[in-house]
């Protein structure tokens, strides 16, 4: 009989674990070695001359359980299990699984993974040495990741042009800096006059007081819209997904901002009003000049979060 995996392993006087894989001798295919788990380690025990007896659950040994000292430990990196390697008819010769029933590694391929550290090692080196001449260039591709927000004033068009609680969309261009690339494109924001009603339920719908506050990225007061503004500017991008939305009339709910992408509908104030946009529309820092030009500084917030967190 064969001994099994997961058998208990006797010793002449005590049990002392239990049989962890068996190793395959690759010419005569017969089990040559069993690796017993035993107080934590693993032990290379060879059959002949050790093995006793072999039972359904048992494999006896016929040392002493103080005489283990003797076995070798047991090294995985040297066997490969036989499912790698060919060895013809050897299921006729084996009933040990389930397990991991192993065959020693070729000498040649020991010395190969021994080799293929040395070229990784030399590899490593060669990276370290060329470290100084790469940082550079890198440093000048990643550098624009790495820059702080932009807090510059946008000029967005005349507050005599918006009539009182009537949204009006608001382009300009934006240009922005992608590696070492420049790329400019149009954006729009939503331009309001509230009435003072409008305005109160605007600032109450984001938490009062702390809805006029913008922060820098280290979380120090950047601007602080007035409570008393003329205008607000409501963020163009959905805080669904961030898609363009659409001030128009609804079946429902008389006029409302739509979003054609997965329908999030907002009053004129921005509160979500049906959808799955899980904040209300993002207010931006925003001031009007003397001359009547609005002015916002074109933050972006992070989409899909109930929280507003900056990105851009
Ligand atoms: Fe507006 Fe999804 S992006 S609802």
């Amino acid at each position: 009989m064969q001994p099994k995996i997961k058998s208990k392993v006797v010793c002449t006087d005590r049990e002392i674990g239990e049989v962890a894989r068996v190793i395959v001798d690759p010419l005569t295919r017969d089990i040559s070695h069993l690796v017993v788990k035993a107080g934590g380690l693993e032990l290379m025990v060879p059959t002949e001359g050790n093995v006793s007896a072999v039972t359904d659950e048992t494999v006896r040994l016929n040392c002493a359980s103080g005489d283990l000292a003797k076995f070798g430990r047991f090294h995985r990196e040297e066997f490969v299990q036989v499912q790698e390697v060919e060895i013809a008819h050897l299921e006729r010769h084996l009933d040990v699984t389930p397990g991991e029933v192993l065959v020693p590694l070729p000498l040649l391929e020991r010395d190969l993974s021994r080799r293929s550290f040395f070229t990784k090692f030399t590899n490593a080196i060669g990276a370290v040495l060329a470290l100084p001449l790469i940082f550079p260039a890198l440093k000048y591709i990643m550098y624009p990741m790495y820059q702080p927000f932009n807090n510059s004033w946008i000029k967005l068009g005349r507050e005599q042009s918006a009539q009182t609680d009537i949204p009006k969309l608001m382009k300009f261009q934006k240009t922005v800096q992608e590696g070492f690339l420049k790329r400019e494109f149009e954006k729009s924001h939503w331009v309001i006059k509230p009435s003072p009603e409008l305005r109160e339920k605007i600032y109450a719908e984001r938490g009062g007081e702390k809805s006029l506050e913008f922060r820098d990225e280290r979380g120090n007061l950047l601007w602080k819209n007035r409570p008393d503004a003329e205008v607000v500017v409501l963020s163009g991008k959905c805080p669904h997904l961030g898609c363009a939305f659409r001030w128009r009339k609804h079946r429902v709910f008389g006029q409302a901002f739509v979003c054609p992408c997965h329908l999030s509908i907002f009053d004129s104030t921005g509160k979500v009003l049906d959808g799955p946009s899980p904040r209300p529309l993002d207010l931006l820092p925003t001031q009007v000049t003397a001359g009547g030009e609005v002015k916002i500084i074109d933050m972006e917030f992070k989409a899909g979060k109930q929280a507003q967190i900056r990105i851009v």
